[in-house]
């Protein structure tokens, strides 16, 4: 029986190069996915430097092929027919969020982003730039009362505090209340509940769907912690729902929580009775795992990216005064204004060089629909397999940047490498399913950066505080950040 086991699941498959895979781990111990000893990033790096632009890698018995060639994935991309959304994914995330946009393939992802999509266009994103100042701004107010002295080692969860704050207030109307708590241990029951979620998204991701179901049903964590969202998720809908029905209607195209609550269906039985094309709406089960998936990606993808800015800021000193000279350069008296923050090019290039130089996704997945052929390397594919694009090894691929790659170094991107290779640089993945809050995301970090730049500086609290590193969770987290903030002003 684990001969067949081994044989069947487990055996590479195909002439791709690889590791032969281990029973039940895959290539999770041979890579050092397992027990943390090498991250995501790590791992790919190295499989690409010993099987080349394409090889097999296999998380348990998931067999996943890795494209590093460019104009392979450009193909991938546009063929978007027939490389769809990534099986991988519809499996995992229906363990816990089973209708959401993100495990939804046809004619299910269209209805669902019918309501979702058109919200996050930069036309209705600028209008929370006020929002997104305040609450920097309230953070601020906390990182005052410390002495300059003081080694922030919270940084993460800081980060995770005010992007949950400001997600919490532009995608639903609702005051999280997690930059309130003057403590720097955090004591808010919903972050503390998001939190438990993520520190358990690697048994999600890396073991075999029957053993993490079996864990989240057994787990009373878990459901503890599922509990305390869905509280939360009933006080945001009950808050939308005493809006009345015109004015929900109204604020139908601006609004997340609007769009969504105004689109619960009146009869689900009679929805789910008619086909997928037909139904309209959302169930209430729908609406409730679209909450929790825009929740955790509108703020952890966002604040780990943050949380790497901040990392980054204090090991380039030299970079945060260029920020600060650009800055002061408008010669607005202190002033913020969206016109003024549009006229920061050497910021757009940092926050560029962020996502370049630790891309909080490590990668996105494509299933094939059909046969077909990669046009570069020649690879033959066949339908059902799953192709990884890794977003970290591109982005170090010496063959795609001019500037050495492993290089923090902004000002690329206004000189030998400001023509790079588009797919060189994915932060938000490609094609039809790349990220929808992609334009939110930057503005958001744009605008806390440019907050952040205009009132402290971020030094370096020591190598053994400060070494970064990568930790693999739903993002590719900063391991090791200590920093100290000074007030310039
Ligand atoms: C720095 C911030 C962010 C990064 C790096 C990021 C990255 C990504 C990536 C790599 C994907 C997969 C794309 C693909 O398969 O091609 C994705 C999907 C997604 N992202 Fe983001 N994201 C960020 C912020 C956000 C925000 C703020 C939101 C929501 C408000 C969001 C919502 C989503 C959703 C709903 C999907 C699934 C889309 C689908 O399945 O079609 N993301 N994101």
């Amino acid at each position: 029986m684990c001969y067949y086991l081994k044989l069947k699941y487990f055996t590479l498959h195909g002439p791709l190069p690889g590791m032969p895979p281990q029973f039940l781990l895959g290539n999770l111990a041979q890579s050092g996915l397992l027990f943390d000893k090498a991250s995501l990033p790590e791992a790919h790096i190295a499989f690409k430097q010993r099987y080349g632009d394409i090889y097999q890698f296999w998380i348990s018995s998931t067999r996943l092929i890795v494209v590093n060639n460019l104009n392979d994935i450009q193909h991938i991309f546009t063929h978007r027919n027939i490389y769809d959304q990534g099986d991988i994914y519809v499996q995992k995330f229906s363990i816990v969020i089973p209708h959401g946009l993100i495990s939804s393939k046809g004619a299910k992802y269209k209805r669902h982003a019918g309501l979702t999509l058109p919200l996050f266009r930069r036309g209705k994103i600028v209008s929370n730039f006020d929002l997104i100042v305040d609450c920097v701004d309230k953070l601020l107010i906390r990182w005052r009362t410390k002495s300059p002295q003081h080694v922030h080692l919270d940084i993460v969860q800081q980060s995770q505090n005010l992007l949950l704050a400001i997600f919490g207030l532009i995608g639903f109307d609702y005051d999280m209340e997690t930059l309130d708590n003057d403590n720097d241990t955090n004591k808010n029951e919903l972050t503390k509940a998001l939190q438990y979620f993520l520190s358990n998204f690697n048994i999600m991701l890396f073991s075999p769907k029957i053993l993490s179901t079996i864990y989240f049903k057994l787990s009373s964590q878990y459901r503890q912690s599922q509990k305390t969202i869905e509280q939360y998720f009933d006080r945001m809908i009950k808050q939308e729902l005493d809006n009345g029905k015109e004015l929900i209607a109204q604020r139908k195209r601006t609004s997340l929580i609007a769009s969504l609550v105004g689109s619960l269906q009146q009869d689900e039985e009679m929805e789910t009775n008619k086909s997928e094309e037909d139904r309209k709406g959302l169930s209430r089960n729908e609406l409730l795992d679209e909450m929790r998936l825009f929740l955790l990606a509108g703020f952890e993808t966002t604040s780990t990216a943050l949380a790497w800015f901040i990392h980054l800021m204090s090991k380039h000193p030299q970079v945060q005064q260029n920020i600060k000279t650009e800055l002061s350069n408008n010669n607005s008296q202190g002033l913020l204004s969206l016109d003024r923050l549009d006229s920061l090019v050497y910021l757009d290039c940092v926050i560029k060089e962020v996502f370049r130089f630790c891309p909080p996704i490590n990668g996105t997945v494509r299933t094939l629909t059909v046969d077909d052929r990669l046009p570069e390397t020649g690879a033959q594919l066949f339908r059902g397999d799953q192709i990884l694009i890794p977003f970290h090894s591109l982005a170090r691929d010496t063959r795609y940047w001019s500037i050495d790659p492993e290089l923090f170094y902004p000002e690329r991107f206004l000189g030998a490498d400001k023509d790079h290779h588009p797919y060189a640089l994915i932060p938000f993945g490609g094609g039809h399913r790349q990220c929808i809050g992609q334009d939110l995301a930057r503005f958001e970090l744009k605008v806390i950066a440019a907050r952040l730049m205009q009132y402290v500086t971020f030094g370096d609290g020591g190598n053994q505080v400060n070494s970064g590193g990568h930790l693999s969770k739903l993002t590719i987290i900063p391991k090791h950040v200590g920093v100290t903030i000074d007030f310039d002003k």
